[in-house]
């Protein structure tokens, strides 16, 4: 078998509140890749229309995450980075997919089901099959590592299965390669500053739960300052912190932050108060992610320019993956290429 070229494709939903999990668990990672791999960084606008999204803010948040993207450190000219909805290619392979997917494969994903909430019936058929488009996204460029966030991980798991199941049904064994996530540090799970026990989403109706990317450095402290705590000091061993979700969240952070590893940052603050982290940690969140947000606020201002950035992007993305969808389709027994 010959080893597929290593390719690196990501996605991130334009559901605004781009968050320091989003940072830590995915868009950081993103940056150092770019030294050992070709790398496509898409803004996943047909995934975030899964939930209604008010058209107007949709193009807002698409750019913001481009923005993103580019003041963390991902360079869109020697890599790729571009909105899925401007390559057709990623709608055409989701439908193929949504028939090699079955439907037992999907009963089984929790994203869905915490999404859905309760009244799954409104829910949309879109949220349903909202793996097999990630899928689609991955296998269109035969991406083969793909830097993600833990939450990720079931995803890409079933885009491993319908990879194989497309490979086996059409008798074109390693067409696709399987895709391998890439769960890289020590934020794979940034929690809530509320809650310890839930995870910082985009979502959660409290500002206070998460440190977005474009916070200014006073907020930052301020939503720092009011993280939950426990009533104990910090722990002196990595193992300490077993039943202290609030501590590991924060001592996590700080890790990612000035990445050092988990072991160090623990012995770093043992038995000292909370209140000692919370200091260090908001001078050393403003100091990280401020320049970042400045950065995006910047770029935001010239949207002409985010716009040309992505529709390079996208062309340069259609140019690897029309290739592979021709193969798809004749592969599938389309005729018409
Ligand atoms: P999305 O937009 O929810 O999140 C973007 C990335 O951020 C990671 N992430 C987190 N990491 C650590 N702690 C958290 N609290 C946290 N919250 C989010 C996510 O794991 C993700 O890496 N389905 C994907 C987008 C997608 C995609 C793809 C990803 C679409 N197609 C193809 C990879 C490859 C999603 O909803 O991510």
């Amino acid at each position: 078998m010959t080893q597929p070229t290593p390719r690196v494709l990501s996605g991130v939903q334009p559901t605004g509140n781009l968050h320091l999990g989003n940072y830590l668990g995915a868009i950081r990672n993103f940056v150092g890749l770019q030294q050992t791999h070709e790398c496509l960084y898409c803004v996943v606008d047909m995934h975030a229309i899964t939930v209604f999204q008010d058209p107007a803010e949709l193009a807002a948040n698409t750019r913001e995450v481009a923005a993103a993207f580019i003041a963390a450190g991902v360079d869109p000219k020697s890599h790729i980075v571009f909105n899925q909805a401007q390559v057709l290619q990623h709608a055409e392979l989701a439908w193929v997919l949504n028939c090699v997917a079955r439907m037992g494969w999907l009963n089984r994903m929790t994203q869905f089901k915490e999404k859905a909430g309760k009244d799954r019936e409104k829910a949309s058929v879109g949220l349903y099959v909202y793996p097999n488009l990630m899928a689609a996204d991955i296998l269109l460029y035969k991406a083969t590592h793909v830097p993600v966030g833990e939450d990720q991980k079931q995803h890409l798991e079933l885009a491993r299965d319908i990879a194989q199941k497309f490979n086996n049904d059409f008798n074109a064994a390693d067409f696709f390669p399987q895709p391998e996530p890439l769960i890289l540090g020590d934020a794979t799970r940034v929690m809530s500053l509320r809650d310890g026990s839930k995870k910082m989403s985009k979502s959660d109706p409290s500002d206070l739960s998460r440190i977005t990317m474009s916070d200014q450095a006073d907020d930052i402290a301020k939503k720092i300052r009011k993280a939950k705590t426990d009533p104990d000091a910090l722990p002196e061993t990595v193992a300490g912190l077993e039943g202290r979700p609030e501590a590991a969240n924060l001592l996590g952070i700080f890790a990612a932050l000035s990445d050092k590893p988990l072991a160090e940052v623990v012995t770093g603050f043992a038995g000292k108060q909370f209140s000692d982290l919370k200091t260090d940690l908001a001078d050393l969140a403003i100091e990280k992610i401020g320049p970042i947000g400045a950065e995006m606020k910047r770029l935001n201002e010239d949207p002409a320019t985010i716009d040309a950035i992505l529709a390079d992007g996208a062309e340069r993305a259609r140019a690897i993956a029309e290739p592979i969808m021709g193969e798809v389709r004749k592969l599938v027994g389309f005729l018409g290429n």
